[in-house]
């Protein structure tokens, strides 16, 4: 038997989703604005890995019967941010990650926490992306050249 879900969950949940796909095109544009090519592929990969946790959250949404808004109006969302981030200079910009996504955990967590127990592996992929993601920046802040690790492993499910 299911446990029952709140609305919080779900409108949680569908907005998690939404923003993982307004995440995407985000960092697309990011990677057609960074003028190095290594700073290309890393915006490329962490589209990739935003685009990642939202197809673990898929059967999430069919399951509670919650409908996304079509990508093609998150992307337009997503876009309204990468100037601001692109003005920050690569530098700046992986500063503001480590600074910034580590904020967004406790609020993956809290979904987490609200989750039927059943929802909480998918859910947990959703988390784990934000991990990579950190993860990444931090290597990166610290001139790592294998800094594309934890994204390349979280894309590949290891
Ligand atoms: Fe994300």
């Amino acid at each position: 038997m299911s446990e029952p879900v709140t609305k919080k969950y779900l409108e949680t949940l569908l907005l998690y989703f939404e923003e993982e796909i307004m995440g995407e095109a985000y960092f697309y544009g990011l990677a057609a604005k960074f003028p190095e090519e290594h700073q290309r592929q890393k915006m490329v990969l962490l589209a990739k890995v935003e685009r990642h946790a939202a197809e673990a959250l898929k059967p999430l949404l069919k399951k509670h019967n919650l409908k996304a808004r079509p990508d093609s109006q998150l992307h337009e969302l997503g876009k309204m941010d990468i100037d601001k981030s692109f003005q920050m200079g690569w530098g700046g910009y992986v500063d503001y990650i480590v600074e910034r996504f580590p904020k967004y955990i406790p609020e993956f967590h809290a979904l987490e926490a609200m989750a039927p127990q059943e929802d909480l592996a998918k859910l947990k992929v959703l988390t784990d992306h934000e991990v990579a993601a950190i993860q990444f920046a931090n290597l990166e802040q610290a001139g790592n050249p294998d800094s594309i690790q934890p994204l390349l492993a979280y894309l590949a499910g290891t």
